[in-house]
């Protein structure tokens, strides 16, 4: 029947229609396979997902269209997996093989995960058609799987790894990956991969981006030089020593080259003007000696050098006439620091018209600042601090420096001199004049114009007068203001303003009235010797429930009298307190046992009395605890030794402590100094002296620097640049200098003299084989001096006088070589003086008052009949070099030098490292604030 016809017809049409559509529809977007479908969600299955991120991968659907996973638009294979993490979430849990069915997988990036605990899976090396991967900072363990050398269609490889984690055997495999252009190993762990190091194997030669910082090589890979299309090259924080080989220099496409930090040593080499393509060129923190190659000149691209912390010299106008071939232009960042440049500046600066930052900090850099500098409208960040610059600066200087934030300038001879009603073209935030001379010699009026300062450093630069009201808050982000070592005068309000002042740095003026109190966001308070007076009653009392932020408090050389007030509750952040050299009474109060992280404590030269109290028991860091000249009485308490197991230093000298020296006191194993001198103690030396452990070996010390150090840096840096460091390799390098080369060269006293101490000198005493110092003098020990008093090798000086040593002296004396200081004087010793060159060059007053005979005596040993010359004034005998300076010159050097390598190997990270090293150069002083002022 025809009846039919129209309808089949019609039913035709609609099916071809619908099929058009079908296909149409599979044109825009085919839907996903099924097997793909399964694998995904058999991946997604061992993968754990807190955040739910994969919620749009279930069943239903096409997973074309699930989050992360990019398909073929024709055939509708599964070809990108975008699953990186991110701050907010992260993956975690296995990688199923499944993957192995998106056979069509060229894009896989799992970055930035937590997969801890885990090897990077070895099926990973099936997936053949991979193009791109990207594991980085997903904390994988162990080996990296050799099979992903299998991978021969891939173009990016990405291992970063923060953790040092990831480690490599045989770098042979990398050489299958013949399509390589981008390799990212950087933070592996490649120090046994030495074979590829040792060049045998051609290396993927399309590599444009080779990133292997951080790794532990101890050698450049000679590889690379195949590498010849190589355009980025990072093989910053390795331990490479060598010079900079001269393959390096042909790498002609180079545009970045990072070699910072290793050990390169050796000159730079004026091929050096061959790497015509490079934009940035990073050789800071080496070794590299000599003159800055005159080729640099032909680096017509470069806007990025930095060269800084090596021992290049030549003269810096030389080194910016090179740059006059053609990239003076260009370039827009130039440090230089911490090398030995000398010469001037030249005044043609105005040709680096597109310089953004100029560092040539920490040189010896002589002459004016050229006015040209002022042509520099670019400028924004200059750190000229710390150089022989003289001169004056005027507002002519700073004519187009609109954009300037940063003036780091301290340390030179510079005079700055403005007029009155200057409004500056700049808005900083950092302002660092640090010893200039200011004309006139008044706070700058044009401080009020800048109300971004957020650093203010004008210590040492002859300011006088008072500080004028608007200084407390022309700016609202002033976090740290130090005017140290000036002559101002006059009272400080009562209330600081409430920026965010972190740090007040007010020390050495001659301020007067009462005390401020300190402000809330307060960490370091320095207003040492001034003229402050008055009580402390406000200072620590006012607002007595609120919790400060204080860690380091120097009220120390002031006219404060009364009582130190039992308001410490509150100040449990405390770490520093030092109170010396004022005029305080009574006794040490009670909340000071609140103070858990009181590491010095200073109160010498008060007029404190009463017994030691118990409850500073709960200070056990305590590393510094100084008492001395005081009036405290009653006996050394043995929990001294007990709980204070931190203690380096303990000073109770020119007190009224009587009884025995107690036997706890062997306990404490770090202890450095010991100054007991002057007191009324007595009975014997305890015989247990040999367990003070760090007289007896070095000690690594640094644990407690470090813990300042840290808390200090949160404090004063928790900002943006803060998350910067965290991602870069500071763990790395951290580990590397705990355990590295911490070995602290420990200067040791001891001083019990000027006490009623009897009995004979213990022997135990000479397995104290790194004191440098000892006085026993003024006591009533008698015996002999220890016959192996020779073992203390290291013994500078040794006072023995007024007590009542008999017999010989120890003929083992003879081999103290370093012995420069030597008073045996009126004791009972007899016999010759054993003969030395060390011994026979003292002066004749050292073996004074006994039967000695022998040089440097005039006594001839034959001659039987030997004169005692009178005793000389009490007050003045005795040694006295455990005073003040030698106290802490010992102390210093131990503790600065555990500082000093926890800052370098932060220093090394840091791009903002000048201006923090002028930060911590303040900041030492203030840490070890007595310590350096006594040297
Ligand atoms: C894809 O997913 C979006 C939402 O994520 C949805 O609006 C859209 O309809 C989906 N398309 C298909 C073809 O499933
Ligand atoms: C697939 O489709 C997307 C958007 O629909 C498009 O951006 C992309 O270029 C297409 N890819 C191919 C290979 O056609
Ligand atoms: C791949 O898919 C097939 C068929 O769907 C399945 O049998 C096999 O187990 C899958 N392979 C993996 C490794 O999951
Ligand atoms: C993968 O590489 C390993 C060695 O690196 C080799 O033994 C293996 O045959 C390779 N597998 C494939 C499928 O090519
Ligand atoms: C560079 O490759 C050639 C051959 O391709 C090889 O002979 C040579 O040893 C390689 N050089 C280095 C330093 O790897
Ligand atoms: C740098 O270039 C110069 C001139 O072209 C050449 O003589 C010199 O050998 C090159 N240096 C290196 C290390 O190849």
């Amino acid at each position: 029947m025809n009846m039919g016809t129209p309808v089949v017809r019609f039913l035709s049409i609609a099916t071809l229609f619908t099929i058009c559509l079908l296909l149409c529809n599979a044109n825009l977007s085919a839907p996903c396979k099924q097997n793909e479908r399964q694998a995904l969600l058999k991946f997604k299955h061992d993968l754990e997902d807190y955040s739910n991120q994969l919620s749009s991968w279930t069943g239903e659907g096409d997973c074309c269209n699930w989050t992360g996973v990019g398909c073929d638009n024709l055939t509708g294979h599964v070809r990108e997996l975008h699953l990186a993490g991110d701050m907010s979430f992260s993956f975690s849990g296995k990688i199923n093989p499944s993957l192995l069915n998106l056979t069509h997988l060229s894009y896989l990036d799992l970055s930035n995960n937590y997969f801890g605990e885990m090897q990077i899976p070895s099926f990973l090396g099936s997936l053949k058609s991979l193009r791109y991967l990207n594991l980085s900072y997903s904390s994988f363990v162990g080996l990296i799987p050799h099979q992903l050398g299998n991978l021969t269609s891939l173009q990016v490889l990405d291992l970063h790894d923060d953790q040092w984690e990831l480690e490599v055997e045989s770098l042979q495999w990398i050489s299958g990956l013949s399509q390589l252009q981008h390799l990212d190993m950087s933070g592996a762990n490649l120090s046994k991969a030495s074979d590829w190091l040792r060049v045998t194997n051609t290396l993927p030669s399309l590599v444009e981006n080779l990133d292997m910082s951080g790794c532990g090589l101890c050698h450049i890979p000679g590889g690379i030089a195949n590498m010849t299309n190589l355009k980025f090259l990072d093989l910053g924080f390795n331990s490479i020593s060598s010079t900079i080989p001269k393959w390096l220099y042909r790498l002609s496409h180079l545009q970045s080259l990072i070699l910072s930090p290793n050990s390169f040593h050796g000159e730079i080499s004026s091929s050096l003007g061959n790497l015509t393509s490079i934009v940035d060129l990073d050789l800071s923190y080496n070794q590299v000696a000599g003159n800055i190659p005159n080729s640099l000149g032909n680096l017509c691209k470069l806007t990025t050098l930095d060269m800084s912390w090596n021992n290049l010299n030549g003269s810096v106008s030389e080194i910016f006439e090179s740059f006059s071939g053609c990239s003076s232009g260009q370039i827009e960042s130039l440090s230089l620091s911490w090398n030995n440049l000398s010469g001037h500046l030249t005044d043609k600066l105005d040709h680096f018209e597109k310089l953004r930052l100029l560092d040539l900090a920490y040189n010896s850099i002589s002459g004016p600042l050229p006015p040209s500098f002022g042509n520099l409208s670019c400028l924004e960040e200059v750190r000229i601090g710390d150089n022989n610059l003289t001169g004056v600066v005027s507002q002519l200087h700073f004519t187009n420096l609109t954009r300037l934030v940063e003036f780091e300038a301290s340390g030179n001879s510079l005079t700055l001199e403005t007029t009155p009603h200057w409004l500056p073209p700049f808005h900083l935030s950092i302002l660092d004049l640090n010893s200039w001379h200011l004309e006139p010699s008044e706070l700058p009026m044009w401080l009020q114009s800048q109300k971004q300062l957020v650093f203010l450093g004008m210590p040492n630069t002859g300011l006088s007068g008072t500080i004028p009201t608007w200084f407390w808050n022309f700016s609202s982000e002033l976090s740290h203001i130090d005017l140290s070592e000036n002559k101002l005068y006059g009272e400080v309000p009562h209330m600081f303003p409430s920026s965010p002042i972190a740090q007040i740095l007010l020390g050495s003026n001659q301020f007067s009235g009462s005390l401020p109190l300190v402000p809330s966001t307060a960490v370091i308070l320095d207003l040492s010797n001034s003229l402050f007076s008055g009580t402390l009653f406000h200072f620590f009392c006012n607002n007595n429930s609120e919790p400060k932020l204080l860690e380091i408090l120097h009220l120390h050389h002031n006219l404060l009298s009364g009582k130190i007030p039992d308001c410490f509750r509150n100040w449990e952040d405390l770490v520093v307190v030092n109170l010396e050299s004022n005029s305080l009474i009574g006794n040490i109060p009670r909340s000071l046992g609140y103070l858990l992280s009181l590491k010095y404590l200073h109160l010498r030269k008060n007029l404190l009395h009463g017994e030691l109290p118990p409850y500073l028991k709960n200070c056990i860091d305590l590393t510094i605890l100084d008492l001395s000249y005081n009036k405290f009485l009653g006996k050394i308490p043995m929990w001294i030794g007990t709980s204070l197991s931190n203690l380096g230093v303990l000073n109770l000298r020119s007190n009224q402590l009587h009884g025995n020296i107690p036997y706890k006191l062997c306990n404490l194993t770090y202890l450095q100094i010991l100054d007991l001198a002057h007191n009324n103690l007595s009975g014997r030396m305890p015989r247990c002296l040999y367990s003070f452990t760090a007289m007896t070996t070095f000690s690594e010390d640094t644990q407690l620097s470090q813990e300042i150090y840290g808390d200090l840096y949160s404090a004063l840096y928790a900002d943006s640049k803060m998350g910067k460091i965290e991602n870069s390799n500071v763990v790395t390098k951290g580990r590397e200098m705990k355990y590295g080369t911490n070995l602290l060269i420990l200067a040791i006293s001891l001083d019990l003299s000027h006490n009623i101490i009897s009995g004979e000198i213990p022997e135990e005493l000479t397995s104290l084989i790194y004191l440098q110092s000892v006085n026993l003098s003024y006591n009533r020990l008698s015996g002999r001096i220890p016959p192996k008093i020779g073992d203390m090798k290291r013994l500078e000086s040794l006072d023995l006088s007024m007590n009542q040593l008999c017999g010989q002296i120890a003929p083992s004396m003879s081999s103290l070589t370093f012995l420069s200081a030597l008073n045996l004087s009126y004791n009972n010793l007899t016999g010759e003086i054993p003969k030395s060159t060390q011994l026979q060059s003292l002066d004749q007053s050292s073996f004074i008052g006994n039967k000695l005979c022998g040089p440097p005596l005039e006594v001839n040993c034959s001659n039987t009949n030997v004169t005692v010359p009178p005793v000389v004034d009490q007050k003045h005998g005795g040694s006295y070099l455990l005073e003040d300076g030698w106290f802490y010159l010992s102390l210093g050097l131990g503790f600065l030098f555990g500082f000093w390598s926890v800052l370098g190997s932060l220093l090394l990270n840091l791009p903002w490292s000048i201006v923090f090293s002028r930060f911590q150069n303040s900041i030492v002083k203030k840490l070890y604030g007595v310590i350096v002022e006594h040297f």
